[in-house]
C-alpha cells in the first residue's frame, strides 16, 4: 500500500520573541557596522547578520527534508535519537552541534532563533511546546490524511457523478455539502469541481482577493525575522486540524454524526467520542 498524503504544513510561530533576546541585543549593537547590506551580496543572498539559527530535531526522514528548505539560513543544531538514521542530515551540516536528546539541546545550546520539527507526530507537542516555552519558533510539518487511498478502497460513487466518468482509484476527496458535491480528485488538492461537471461550468469563480503565497517555508522564514504572520498560522490550522481530527473520532465511533460543541471543545451526543479526545503521557513527557 502507498500512503500518499496531503499535508498541513503547521507553521507555528510561537514564543514571545521574534528573535532570541540574546541574538536581538547582538543585531541592535552590530547593526551600523556588520551588517552587509542586500546589495552588496547580489540577488538571493542573505546577510549574514539577517540569518536564522536554526536547530532540526528528528532529522533522520522529512525533517531533515525541510531543513533542506532553508538554504539561506544558519543550521547550527540538530537532534536524532538515531544517529545512524539521522547520519546523511548529519553529513550534510558538519558544523551543526549533535545532539540525541532535544531537553539537553534546549539546555546547553545558545543563540539558538527557531527549530525545525521532524519526530514522530506523538512528539510533536511536547517537542514544539517546549521550544515554543523556550521562547523559539517552531516549524512542524504535519501531513493530514484527507483522502482514499486504501488499496483502491472508494467512497461509494455519488449518484452526482456523470455515468461516464470512473472515480479516481488511488486518490481524492468527496466533499459533501449541504447545496451539493465538490470531487478533488488526485493528490494535492489542486483540482476542485462542483459535479457534476455542468454545475462547474456553470458555477463563476470568485475574484482572486486572497493574498498569495511565497511558499510556506519562506513564509515562516518572513514571520520569524519580521513578525508578519503564516497564511497557515493557529487561527487558520486550529479550526480546520480540529475538524479532520473530528472526522477520525466520527469514524473510530463508527461513523454516527457527532454534535461538536467547539467553545468547550466537548461532543455533546456521544460520550465515547470525549474518551477519544485526549489521552495519557508518560511521566516526563506531558505537556
Ligand atoms: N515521510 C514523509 O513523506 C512526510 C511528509 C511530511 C511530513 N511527515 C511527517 O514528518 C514526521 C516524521 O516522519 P518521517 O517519515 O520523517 O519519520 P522518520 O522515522 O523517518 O523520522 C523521524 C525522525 O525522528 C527521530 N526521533 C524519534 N524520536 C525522537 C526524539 N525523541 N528526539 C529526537 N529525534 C527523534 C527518529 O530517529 C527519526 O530520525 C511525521 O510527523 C510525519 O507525519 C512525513
Amino acid at each position: 500500500m502507498t500512503q500518499k498524503r496531503h499535508k498541513l504544513e503547521m507553521n507555528l510561530v510561537g514564543g514571545p520573541h521574534r528573535l532570541t533576546a540574546s541574538r536581538r541585543r547582538f543585531l541592535s549593537a552590530v547593526a551600523a557596522f556588520t551588517i552587509v547590506p542586500r546589495y552588496v551580496l547580489g540577488q538571493g543572498q542573505t546577510p549574514p547578520s539577517e540569518k536564522l539559527n536554526i536547530a532540526g530535531i528528528g532529522i533522520g526522514g522529512q525533517g531533515g527534508e525541510d531543513l533542506k528548505q532553508f538554504p539561506n539560513e544558519n543550521i547550527v543544531a540538530l537532534c536524532d535519537v538515531d544517529w545512524a538514521h539521522a547520519a546523511h542530515t548529519f553529513d550534510r551540516y558538519p558544523r551543526a552541534v549533535r545532539y540525541k536528546d532535544y531537553r539537553e539541546m534546549f539546555d546547553k545550546q545558545r543563540g539558538i532563533d527557531a527549530v525545525v520539527v521532524g519526530t514522530p507526530d506523538h512528539l510533536h507537542a511536547p517537542v514544539s511546546m517546549m521550544a515554543i516555552n523556550h521562547g523559539k519558533h517552531v516549524y512542524c510539518e504535519k501531513p493530514v490524511t484527507l483522502h482514499w487511498y486504501d488499496g483502491g478502497m472508494t467512497p461509494p460513487r455519488p449518484e452526482e457523478l456523470e455515468n461516464s466518468r470512473e472515480l479516481n482509484r488511488e486518490d481524492g476527496i468527496l466533499f459533501v455539502g449541504d447545496k451539493g458535491k465538490m470531487l478533488v480528485e488526485g493528490w494535492g488538492g489542486n483540482s476542485p469541481r462542483l459535479i457534476p461537471e455542468q454545475r462547474m461550468k456553470d458555477y463563476r469563480l470568485p475574484p482572486k482577493t486572497l493574498p498569495r503565497s511565497i511558499g510556506h517555508y519562506q513564509e515562516w522564514v518572513q514571520a520569524c525575522k519580521t513578525g508578519t504572520p503564516t497564511r497557515s498560522n493557529f487561527e487558520f490550522a486550529g479550526p480546520l486540524t480540529e475538524a479532520v481530527l473530528l472526522g477520525t473520532v466520527c469514524v473510530r465511533v463508527g461513523g454516527q454524526k457527532l454534535d461538536w460543541d467547539s467553545a468547550k471543545l466537548k461532543v455533546t451526543n456521544c460520550p465515547q467520542a470525549n474518551d477519544l479526545l485526549h489521552y495519557e503521557y508518560r511521566k516526563g513527557w506531558s505537556l
